[in-house]
């Protein structure tokens, strides 16, 4: 059997028609927000950081570009803007739909694994202003039976990359592309391991590349101003909204306008993800497991992961009454390898 290629580019995703569809869509889009890393509110790992891999990691490095940073610019330059097209059945947004169930996407998903039935299951749209960028991190993977709802996501990317879970795991399929031409933002991505060199993307507008994120770290370079001048901090809170009167990306805070930038300034990407299944019942019986009572728990997949960390040498006892914080390192430290030539 021929080893499945790792990801596939495109030049083009969307011709014609279909092409002007998802522009007006992009540009109509009421108020793009920004994307806030919360904290666990309860129950295991509560207190850190639903990404802590990723913070923490960004912290220690800079990212790929390497800057300094301080904890007061950290959500200025990695909180970014979203707004939700599509989520599971549902289209949030008209005019989303040529992307979302693109023929090549869905095909290039179904090649990605060797899965052939392949399930859209979102189309986020992401908005990167000048000097923002997006430390190096995996996505959040999806479990036969356990969501993010039951667990924190850096724990889900821990489970996927201790590989103790692969008969559970949905594979998903991720298409990023890009829309417009902003300067910098390059996507740079590890298809061959974290020990091999990472392959970058220049930002190109209509341009996409599917591949497996949950699986290959992946990261994006600052976005360049195209015109050099100073921008405002951005505090939490901070919307952004294409005017067509004005053909400019109007910034805002509490309905207070704080600036104005050119197409050229700012990074528009679209993040599709499907799941990819071998038969319409394996797909019914993975989708429904949850409801049934079926699947993982997160006590099953925390047991499994405790009495591996065990037998490892990394964890004093396999028993779950030992220290939660010993374990919550051991799981960081043990399983997620980052990039080398980013690492410190
Ligand atoms: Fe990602």
């Amino acid at each position: 059997m021929t080893h499945p290629a790792r990801s596939f580019e495109f030049e083009r995703v969307l011709d014609g028609e279909e092409l002007a569809v998802v522009r007006a869509a992009l540009d109509g889009y009421p108020g793009y927000d920004m994307i806030v890393s919360q904290p666990v509110a309860e129950g295991f790992g509560a207190g850190f950081l639903n990404r802590h891999d990723v913070v923490s990691h960004y912290l220690r490095t800079g990212g790929i570009s390497g800057r300094p940073v301080n904890l007061r610019e950290l959500a200025d330059r990695t909180n970014f803007f979203r707004g939700t097209f599509a989520y599971g059945e549902r289209v949030e947004v008209s005019g989303v739909e040529p992307y979302l169930y693109s023929a090549r996407l869905r095909e290039a998903a179904a090649r990605l694994y060797g899965l052939p039935v392949v399930e859209p299951a979102m189309v986020f749209v992401n908005l990167m202003l000048p000097g923002q960028e997006l430390g190096v991190h995996a996505d959040v993977p999806e479990f036969c039976g356990l969501s993010r709802d039951e667990a924190p996501e850096w724990l889900m990317v821990v489970m996927h990359h201790s590989g103790l879970f692969e008969r559970e795991r949905v594979p998903i399929a991720t298409a990023v592309s890009w829309f417009g031409d902003a300067s910098g933002g390059a996507f740079f991505y590890w298809p061959d391991g974290p020990r091999a060199d990472p392959r970058e993307i220049p930002t190109h507008d209509n341009h996409c590349v599917v591949l497996d994120t949950d699986s290959v770290f992946h990261a994006v370079a600052p976005v360049k101003w195209r015109y050099e001048s100073e921008r405002p901090l951005l505090e939490i809170g901070v919307r952004v909204v294409w005017s067509a009167e004005e053909q400019r990306w109007i910034v805002t805070h509490n309905q207070r306008e704080l600036m104005r930038l050119t197409r050229a300034d700012v990074r528009v990407s679209l993040s599709w993800k499907a799941r990819c299944f071998e038969t319409e019942a394996q797909r019914d019986q993975v989708m429904g497991a949850r409801a049934r009572g079926e699947g993982l728990t997160l006590d099953e997949a925390l047991t499994r992961l405790r009495l591996d960390l065990h037998q490892r040498g990394r964890l004093s006892s396999p028993d779950p009454g030992g220290d939660p914080r010993e374990l919550i390192m051991a799981l960081l430290e043990t399983y997620l390898e980052f990039p080398n030539s980013l690492s410190d």
